[in-house]
């Protein structure tokens, strides 16, 4: 009887272990799934329409688009991975792309260069004793809508799932903050005579902290319970107020130099906008719950400043007399911009040229000054001011087309009783580079969207080198806003699908770049990783520094880019890139750390002999004075940013 039992038993489990099961990869959770642009699609196409190849529609499958990565971690006893893949008929324009399936860093199966039009292909790849597969889109001319359809993997172990890049404490390298105070932020700020004025001093260390000012011109106030300073900006001139910061372990001081009547931004704007997290699903809980974040996290003591709403914000239509309201996520404008200056943070807000926004919504068209003169009622600090549908306007714009929106809405915010900083959002057309500045504008976008993909950050961030000259105190290139954290660009969020590295080069860049930086993230949910890149405040110092130099690049091989940039002291800031292009093998994100790079920086390539101290930015480390170069150990895709003394 017993034995029976067992035998029963044994054959049981036998039968479960050899069971097959099958999974559809689209029935996983796709949310680390890398895009080139756009969202993925689950049984559609990623433009929306049917999943469609060669002219055969397919109910079942992953719409996606060039460059496109998803890895699995499978436990070895997974059997085999099937699909058919092809370019979507709706797809835009003639590029090709590759399609691979690789496990454990090879190359399993690879289709032809593909195309739309051509038929979908199958594949058929066993993948016994596989622990990490990756499903890979590669561009080949182009970045067209890839599909994979009824892509499934059967398997008798471990169902399979997303291997999603962990990013733990032991990526950080920006050291924890110290006890002893610093005072943290620009070490200049510009205002209006007249004009209302509001700066928060940011000040880190052990509280409680005690911060004085002296020389604080008459016509402003300090309140040290909030750190704020606040009132009328006075006449023209400048101010060098002393502060100074004192607690239980030691005392800080810095000068803050307050010019006013030259105009505003006279370092690059360090804040937060909602777009690259939220997209138009931004409400006033979102903006209010960011600008806790800023406080609570400790950004704003390191000198992170605007909270801005972008696209999304607009009601459907205008008052009778015209006056542009905000939409039911917004009940109270007026009462959002109070909060928000209550923690002395400033309001920014989002509006276009053209009848519509590029979301969908209301903008300024033939409502400039009605508009601006509702943003001074709101509290508004800060215009984004984007292009969309002013081609309708002007379907052809020659240069003084491009430029007449802009300085119409100059003139109208020159009429408004608030300090309003200016950026102009028209993707570089017309070189605005070339006459953003004389325009009045603040800071003006240089490319079309970023998006948390290598390709997009290295292609926007690398190619900011010929513009270098135009950017300075009051005007600044705009790369476009930051992708590190949890974004998503609307209701949904995902980790940003850059390496920790990536990461460590986009913020290096963007501070040696001297562009704003507005984080993209939804900075209630930060990791400890992500609140180290912004945080790092000798790296951020880089991005203030008063002297308002572009890096440009002293070197730009294969595989490497070595950049430098002048700093107010003398010293030069100076980023060592990795930037290798990588073999298909490389291009997946395996979920390891990097492997690094010696590349060298030889004083002579940036203009200077002899011994220099020499320091590491990231890990606020000195390297020792060092005589006619320095060799760097640079992981794939990261960087080391060293500060080279006089
Ligand atoms: C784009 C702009 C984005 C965002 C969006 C809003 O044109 O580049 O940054 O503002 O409009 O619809």
């Amino acid at each position: 009887m017993i034995k029976k039992h067992y035998l029963l038993l044994f054959v049981s489990l036998l039968l479960v272990s050899c069971h097959t099961q099958k999974i559809g990869i689209d029935e996983m959770d796709l949310s680390s799934m890398e895009i080139g642009r756009g969202a993925i699609q689950v049984g559609k196409s990623t433009s929306g329409n049917p999943l469609t190849v060669g002219g055969k529609v397919f109910q079942k499958g992953i719409g996606t688009r060039a460059i496109s990565k998803y890895l699995i971690r499978l436990d070895g006893k997974a059997v085999n991975f099937s699909a058919k893949v092809g370019i979507d008929d709706s797809s835009r324009g003639r590029g090709g792309a590759k399609f691979y399936i690789l496990g454990d860093k090879k190359i399993l199966w690879e289709s032809m260069v593909m195309h739309k039009g051509d038929t979908a292909v199958d594949i058929n790849v066993p993948i016994k004793k596989i622990m990490k597969l990756a499903m890979y889109v590669a561009e080949d001319g182009g970045t067209p809508y890839a599909d994979w359809i009824e892509p499934s993997i059967t398997y008798h172990g471990d169902v399979p799932v997303p291997l999603a890049f962990k990013i733990d404490s032991s990526y950080i390298l920006t050291p924890p903050v110290a006890n002893a105070p610093r005072i943290n932020g620009p070490r200049v700020t510009g205002a209006t005579p007249g004009r209302p004025f509001l700066f928060r001093v940011p000040v880190t260390g052990k509280p409680p902290i005690d911060v004085s000012l002296t020389n604080l011109p008459a016509g402003l106030n300090w309140d040290p319970e909030s750190k704020v300073i606040s009132g009328t900006a006075p006449a023209k001139g400048e101010y060098v107020v002393k502060i100074t910061a004192k607690n239980e372990v030691g005392s800080a001081e810095k000068d803050l130099k307050i010019i006013t009547g030259k105009g505003l931004a006279l370092t690059p704007p360090l804040g937060w906008n909602s777009w690259n997290c939220w997209g138009l699903s931004v409400d006033q809980e979102k903006v209010k719950a960011s600008a806790d974040a800023m406080v609570s996290s400790g950004l704003a003591d390191h000198g992170w400043t605007n909270i801005n709403i972008d696209d999304g914000w607009e009601a459907p239509e205008r008052k009778p007399d015209g006056e542009l309201l905000a939409n039911n996520k917004f009940p109270d404008m007026k009462a959002l911009g109070d909060y928000i200056h209550n923690y002395g943070l400033k309001l920014g807000i989002y509006s276009s040229p053209g009848p519509k926004t590029c979301g969908g919504f209301l903008a300024s068209y033939q409502h400039e000054l009605q508009d601006v003169k509702t943003w001074e009622k709101w509290g508004v600090d800060y215009l984004k001011y984007d292009w969309c549908s002013y081609r309708t306007i002007e379907p052809k714009p020659d240069l003084n087309a491009r430029k007449k929106p802009y300085i119409l809405m100059r003139k109208m915010l020159d009429k408004s009783k608030r300090d309003v900083v200016y950026s102009l959002c028209q993707y570089g057309a017309g070189d605005v580079w070339r006459w953003g500045a004389d325009i009045g504008g603040n800071l003006w976008r240089t490319t079309g969207d970023i998006t948390d993909t290598w390709r997009s950050l290295s292609t926007i961030g690398f190619a900011q080198d010929t513009i270098s000259p135009f950017a300075g105190p009051g005007h600044w290139n705009d790369p476009d806003m930051l992708i590190v954290g949890k974004v998503g660009w609307g209701p949904q969020l995902h980790a940003s699908r850059l390496t920790p590295d990536e990461q460590f080069t986009h913020i290096s860049l963007w501070s040696l770049l001297a562009a704003p930086m507005l984080i993209g993230c939804d900075m209630s949910q930060m990791d400890a990783f992500t609140l180290s890149l912004l945080t790092n405040d000798e790296v951020l110092e880089v991005n203030q520094d008063p002297l308002g130099k572009q890096a440009v690049p002293v070197k730009k091989d294969t595989g490497f880019q070595i950049w430098s940039r002048p700093l107010e002291d003398g010293s030069l800031a100076v980023g060592i890139f990795s930037t290798a292009s990588a073999s298909t093998v490389e291009a997946i994100n395996w979920g390891e750390k990097s492997t690094t790079n010696k590349i060298r920086v030889d004083w002579s390539l940036l203009g200077i002999s002899g011994t220099h101290k020499v320091r590491d930015l990231w890990r606020q480390k000195d390297l020792g004075d060092l005589a006619d170069g320095f060799e760097a150990e640079v992981p794939y895709h990261g960087v080391v940013l060293i500060k080279i003394f006089k």
